[in-house]
């Protein structure tokens, strides 16, 4: 057999084509199959075309039988130069034990020019084929192209802002993180995850593209038909192709491929308030204080830059949040068993001269391309970035949070917030980071009125690319490439890759360039942030929201959407954003600031979002320094909508702490569902995008028109009952039009068949610490047969190793039963039941154990 020796050539240059479609594609050779896996050569199939960079010569391609319903085809190039996503920083299945014959996906090959194709067996289907086009791979520039029936159903590719099913004309997702405030509609934002499902006649697939680079993924038809392609500004293609068949089943088998979402602490699922914008520790006091007068549920306070001396991370204004008053308050909340979180910002100020040094040290700082710290700037300044890669990033960052947050020492919060991790650079472009400033201060407040409950004194005190490498190569990145400017554009926001953030010829650690590894800059920030908290407090689950995020993100860390803004149409994006990262993008830990955060809201919408925000995961009213303020004790009606909320979600609060843990055992979708995850059968579900599940068993149909009271709902064919009234609803895949829907009500169904254990008087509660010393009752609500079923998880709330209970209930003919497994023991019992639909609506008296199973006729 004819063995080439020309390795030294991979990438060479010869002629340039005036067109991608006339570049030659490759050429199949050298097939090895067996049962469970297929590689083969691809070599290029004529003269090089070299239009957006130089085109490899020498490909490998590799496919993999993973499992029954993974597939795993990776082409890459032979001697192991071009940027992979290393393994350090996720490791994604390899291998695999299924076969050609017992896969439901089979995989097939044209040789010349090559292209592949995958096909669903069980229902023929080929849901991936790129025959349409050749395939380009330069070492700045990739293409692959997939024909697909007109019009798709597809979800996923964010972060992004627009409708919930994928736009199918002129339609491109650009995905390089990137601070975007406003949420701007079909641009690239804060996050990262290459991966979608489409739907086709109610059977679901999906397909993850695990790829790190910068790209535009295009959704357009042309002559011959409807399409979906890839443009990447480089890296290999890794693609993961899973078979459903049904939506959930897409999700379990995606979070199989990037991890389960961890899991919460109890808490967490409180509400929390927060602004940009408190001048000082008195009024973040203050509106502390001002939501318990109000009667309001405050869970957690939280604190963004303000608290920082002139904005420098790790640092404490002394006039306005002095260490001293900040441990006050810290006190203060944990004594009334609230919480506290800062945000932590990723570079290191110039002028924090203790951090910097201990940073630059440590070595742990990005470089440039000559060699020399990379400065950028930052709220603060000019500042550093910590380079992630770096084996010392672990000590610095785990030594700045134990000191800095140390419970004795320090300002002991119970998570942190990190933001700016895209990573973002106010100094790009500009030619002199030294000369970026800070903003001034706010005042020093000179009198202050006294808190009832705080401490008397609680006030501020006065004051070479075509040379073949001998060695196999580790896949950290393909020499002279033009980081800073390649030649394919994607459209990203500033035009440049290079816009806002840190110069992509940014070296880090270990060979890797920051053209390469920009996505996963948040993602990097997360792990060091956690294991920074770990080594804190061991036990306990730690709490990350992260503005910026990349697939697998989820397993470790919350997101928030973002500098949204205070408008009718951002409290309606927020619904799609979350199931976007609730059920697909396997980070359930999500929510949007409610309310909005820039601009002014106004008390008709603030009223709305506090009682959508009750169905967020994540319930926080944050807030911009230059708007309105907008805690909800400041008008009458949102009060009452907040408490209204508030007191629901309590009641609710084990039945989705439950469906959150659901998730994060097998990635079950459980916590933020979109309609079509439910019903896939129903077509008209695959359009909604404003109504969704929250856990499995409720339908949430919030008003959708401002200043409307009314709402044209769908109900598909199914049993529901309306959650406030408990009257059963017939389901006919149907709208219906609800009307007379005050500023404090939302429309929220039960479905048919389940059974929802609710904390007996969570209106009377102020905290989720208290509301889990209460007891429980069920409500029942039959399917159509008369069958009832629900579940119950119940752990101590905080520990990463609780024992736990797993308890379900079912019920039939009267008959109540509890099963389960019972590890964690409890006092507290289930003491009424209430059966939805009989007519009488009678409530139950009982006095029934959690700690063991029993049955009772009721
Ligand atoms: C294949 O591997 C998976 C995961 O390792 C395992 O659960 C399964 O039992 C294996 N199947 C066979 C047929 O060996
Ligand atoms: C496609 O979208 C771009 C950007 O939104 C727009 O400028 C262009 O006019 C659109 N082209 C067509 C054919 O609609
Ligand atoms: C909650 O209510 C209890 C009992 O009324 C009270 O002692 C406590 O201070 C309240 N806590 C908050 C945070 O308002
Ligand atoms: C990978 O190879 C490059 C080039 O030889 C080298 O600079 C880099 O240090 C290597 N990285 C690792 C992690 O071995
Ligand atoms: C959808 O229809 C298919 C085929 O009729 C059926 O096998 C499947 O169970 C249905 N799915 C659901 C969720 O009802
Ligand atoms: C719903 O409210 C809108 C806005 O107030 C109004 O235009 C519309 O007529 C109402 N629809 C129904 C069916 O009441
Ligand atoms: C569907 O249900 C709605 C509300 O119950 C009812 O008004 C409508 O007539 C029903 N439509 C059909 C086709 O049964
Ligand atoms: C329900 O109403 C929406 C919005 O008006 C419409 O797009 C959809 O087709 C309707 N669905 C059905 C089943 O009539
Ligand atoms: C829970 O219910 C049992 C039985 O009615 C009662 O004895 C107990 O006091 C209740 N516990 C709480 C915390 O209300
Ligand atoms: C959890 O594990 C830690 C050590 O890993 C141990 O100290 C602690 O007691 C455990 N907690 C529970 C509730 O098992
Ligand atoms: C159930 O208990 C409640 C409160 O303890 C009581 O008011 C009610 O009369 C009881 N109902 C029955 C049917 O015993």
């Amino acid at each position: 057999m004819f063995r080439r020796v020309v390795h030294s050539l991979l990438f060479l240059s010869t002629a340039v084509a005036v067109s991608i479609d006339a570049c030659p594609g490759y050429n199949a050779s050298n097939v090895v199959s067996t049962s469970s896996r297929l590689t083969a050569d691809l070599n290029l199939a004529g003269d090089a075309c070299n239009l957006y960079s130089r085109d490899a010569h020498y490909l490998k391609l590799l496919v993999e039988m993973q499992t029954d319903s993974r597939l795993h085809v990776k082409i890459y190039d032979e001697v192991l130069e071009v940027y992979q996503i290393p393994s350090s920083f996720l490791e994604v299945p390899s291998g695999g034990n299924s076969t050609q014959d017992s896969s439901d996906l089979s995989f097939s090959y044209t040789s010349y020019p090559f292209s592949f194709s995958v096909q669903r067996k069980s229902t023929g289907d080929t849901i991936f084929n790129s025959s349409g086009s050749n395939l380009v791979f330069e070492s700045q520039y990739v293409r692959l192209r997939t024909q697909l029936p007109d019009d798709p159903y597809i979800y996923g590719l964010g972060e992004d802002s627009d409708r919930f099913r994928r736009e199918t004309k002129n339609y491109t997702r650009t995905l390089w993180n990137m601070g975007n405030p406003g949420l701007p509609n079909h641009e690239n934002l804060y996050g990262s995850h290459p991966f979608y499902l489409e739907m086709r006649n109610g059977q679901a697939h999906g397909v993850f593209l695990w790829n790190s680079n910068g790209m535009d993924i295009k959704i357009d038809q042309d002559t011959n038909g409807q399409y979906l392609e890839y443009n990447i500004n480089g890296g290999v293609l890794d693609f993961y192709f899973v078979s459903g068949p049904q939506p959930a089943d897409v999700s379990r088998q995606y979070a199989n491929i990037i991890g389960t979402p961890t899991a919460q602490s109890y808490w967490t699922y409180g509400f929390h308030q927060c602004r940009y914008g408190y001048q000082d520790v008195m009024e973040v006091a203050e509106v502390v204080y001002n939501y318990s007068i109000a009667g309001i549920p405050l869970e957690t306070m939280w604190t963004d830059i303000d608290y920082m001396d002139l904005r420098r991370t790790w640092t404490l204004d002394p006039d306005r949040f002095p260490l001293e008053k900040m441990q006050e308050l810290v006190t203060y909340l944990h004594d009334h068993q609230q919480q506290y979180i800062l945000m932590v910002d990723p570079p290191v100020s110039l002028n924090d001269s203790a951090s910097w040094e201990n940073a630059v040290q440590l070595d742990v700082l990005m470089k440039n391309s000559s060699g020399e710290t990379f400065v950028g700037g930052m709220w603060p300044g000019p500042v550093g970035y910590v380079d992630w890669f770096h084996p010392n990033a672990q000590s610095f960052w785990s030594g700045q949070i134990a000191s800095f947050f140390d419970d004795d020492n320090g300002v002991g919060v119970d998570g942190v917030w990190i933001d700016m991790n895209e990573p973002a650079n106010f100094c790009a472009p500009c030619s002199n980071p030294y000369s970026e400033t800070a903003p001034t201060p706010p005042d020093v407040r000179t009198s202050w009125e006294p808190l009832p409950g705080f401490p008397a004194d609680f006030q501020p005190p006065s004051s070479s690319f075509t040379e073949k490498r001998d060695a196999q190569g580790n896949s950290t990145g393909l020499p002279g490439r033009d980081l800073d400017n390649p030649p394919y554009k994607i459209q990203a926001k500033y035009g440049t890759l290079w816009g806002w953030t840190v110069w992509p010829s940014a070296p880090n650690y270990g060979g890797y360039e920051q053209y390469d590894i920009h996505n996963l800059y948040a993602s990097g920030m997360i792990s060091h942030t956690r294991k920074g908290l770990l080594d804190r407090r061991p036990d306990e689950r730690p709490f990350i929201i992260s503005r910026s995020t990349f697939s697998g993100d989820g397993a470790q860390s919350g997101h928030w959407t973002g500098d949204n803004d205070s408008k009718w149409s951002h409290y309606l994006l927020s619904i799609v954003q979350h199931q976007e990262f609730a059920s697909i993008f396997q980070m359930p830990m999500v929510g949007s600031d409610v309310c909005g955060f820039n601009q002014d809201t106004h008390v008709n919408l603030c009223a709305r979002w506090a009682m959508l925000g009750a169905w967020y995961p994540f319930y926080r009213n944050h807030n911009a320094n230059n708007a309105v303020a907008q805690e909800f004790y400041l008008w009458p009606l949102v009060t009452e909508a907040a408490k209204k909320a508030i007191s629901t979600r309590f009641a609710l609060l084990d039945y989705f702490y439950t469906a959150f843990y659901q998730q994060t055992v097998d990635g079950s979708p459980s916590t933020i569902i979109p309609l079509f995850f439910q019903y896939p059968n129903d077509t008209n579900t695959l359009d909604i995008s404003y109504q969704f599940f929250y856990g499995p068993s409720i339908l949430v149909s919030p008003v959708t028109i401002e200043d409307a009271t009314n709402v044209t709902i769908y109900l598909p064919e199914d049993t529901f009952y309306d959650y406030w009234s408990g009257q059963r609803i017939i389901g006919n895949g149907t709208n219906i039009t609800l009307t007379d829907i005050g500023h404090t009500d939302i429309p929220v169904h039960i479905r048919g068949g389940s059974i929802l254990p609710l904390r007996t008087d969570a209106d009377t509660v102020n905290t989720t610490a208290a509301l889990r010393n209460k007891n429980f009752t069920l409500l029942i609500a039959p399917d159509n047969s008369g069958r009832a079923a629900g579940y119950l998880h119940l752990d101590d709330g905080k520990s990463l190793n609780s024992t736990s209970s797993d308890i379900n209930f079912s019920y039939e003919n009267g008959s109540l039963a509890l099963g389960g497994t019972f590890g964690y023991s409890t006092d507290l019992q289930v003491i009424s039941a209430k059966v939805l639909g009989d007519g009488s609506g009678a409530t139950f008296n009982l006095t029934k154990s959690l700690n063991k199973p029993w049955v009772v006729n009721i």
